[in-house]
């Protein structure tokens, strides 16, 4: 390790605790820069990939009775979403909406700007008649900011699976905040992957195309571009395994070789040993059961739950005690 280290951005500060301690890791909300969101775009079209196909078919064929779960009244409601993804399957949810005539405005929040700009201009195009108020914040700044602000009811979509890159106790303590930003009655639709076959869920993240090998490799050509790093990319493989007993599929960047590797930004000089790894991201699936707990755990209760034909994916109805 090194003297001169001044961390300035998080992203230098981050991968400066991550390859700190042993074994090593990356947070894997940095898969997502520019060339990361493109890639996770193509992931998401991978025949392996049957995470957004499954959900996609959930809100496809059962729209109408997640919307009836929610139990809304004549009143405006609020219709946040986390993390605005692709917007894919919120328009489903818009337009089914919009048909029954409910009055709401829709806020989606994400850290990123630029993502928001593009998703309220498509959204505008599409459905002239939305009121669509984006908010480029911290998750639960936001949330909390609806619950203080005005007394509609806030329903709030958590799609895709996003919750699967928390360990279950780090998705019961998010959970947990959740609950605590918002209003006694407040709804959430949590996209949850379900235990299933190993030898499906493994492919996911090992596709033959090598696009999900491209999208973790990408973190390093990050580094290299953000950060001064001199990674050598045909040092590193993808590594991706599926246990089936916590139901969590990891990622890792294997260490092909013994190699240093220095990273301008940190002034920090870093040696990997030969098949040394580096931990870059969970994607937790659940068993019904393990909802329940998360939910109880949470102080959440579980209205109802959505699930595709295969079972490979739910959709659940949560409330806020
Ligand atoms: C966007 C976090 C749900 O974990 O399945 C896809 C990200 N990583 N392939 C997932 C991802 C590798 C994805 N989530």
């Amino acid at each position: 390790m090194n003297t001169k280290i001044e961390a300035k951005t998080a992203f230098e500060w981050d991968v400066l605790e991550g390859f700190s301690k042993y074994p090593r890791s990356i947070p894997s909300k940095y898969f997502y820069d520019e060339k990361g969101n493109r890639l996770f775009q193509k992931i998401m079209e991978l025949p392996e990939y049957y995470l957004t196909r499954s959900e996609f078919e959930i809100l496809v064929n059962q729209k109408k009775e997640i919307i009836q779960s929610w139990g809304l009244s004549n009143e405006p409601f609020n219709l946040a979403e986390l993390g605005a993804g692709d917007g894919h399957k919120t328009k489903l949810l818009l337009e089914e909406l919009l048909k029954q005539k409910f009055e709401f405005t829709y806020y989606p929040i994400d850290i990123s700007q630029h993502i928001l700009d593009v998703l309220e201009a498509s959204c505008r195009e599409n459905f002239p008649q939305i009121r669509i108020s984006p908010k480029a914040t911290d998750y639960f700044e936001a949330l909390e900011y609806l619950s203080s602000h005005d007394t509609h009811l806030t329903v709030t979509l958590f799609l895709g699976s996003n919750i699967g890159n928390f360990h279950f106790d780090e998705a019961v303590a998010f959970m947990k905040q959740y609950a605590s930003v918002s209003k006694s009655g407040d709804l959430m639709l949590l996209g949850v992957d379900l235990k299933k076959d190993p030898q499906v869920i493994l492919p996911a993240y090992n596709d033959a195309k090598g696009v999900t090998a491209e999208f973790n490799l990408n973190l390093l050509d990050r580094m290299n571009r953000e950060l001064g790093a001199d990674f050598k990319r045909e040092n590193w493989s993808h590594y991706p395994i599926y246990d089936p007993q916590t139901g969590e599929a990891a990622s890792y960047l294997l260490s092909l070789a013994e190699q240093e590797v220095y990273i301008d930004s940190l002034d920090l000089c870093i040696s990997f040993e030969k098949y040394e790894c580096i931990h870059t991201e969970i994607s937790k699936k659940y068993s019904i059961k393990e909802i329940m707990r998360l939910a109880e755990g949470a102080g959440l209760t579980v209205l109802e739950i959505f699930r595709d034909d295969e079972q490979y994916f739910a959709s659940i109805i949560l409330e806020v005690k």
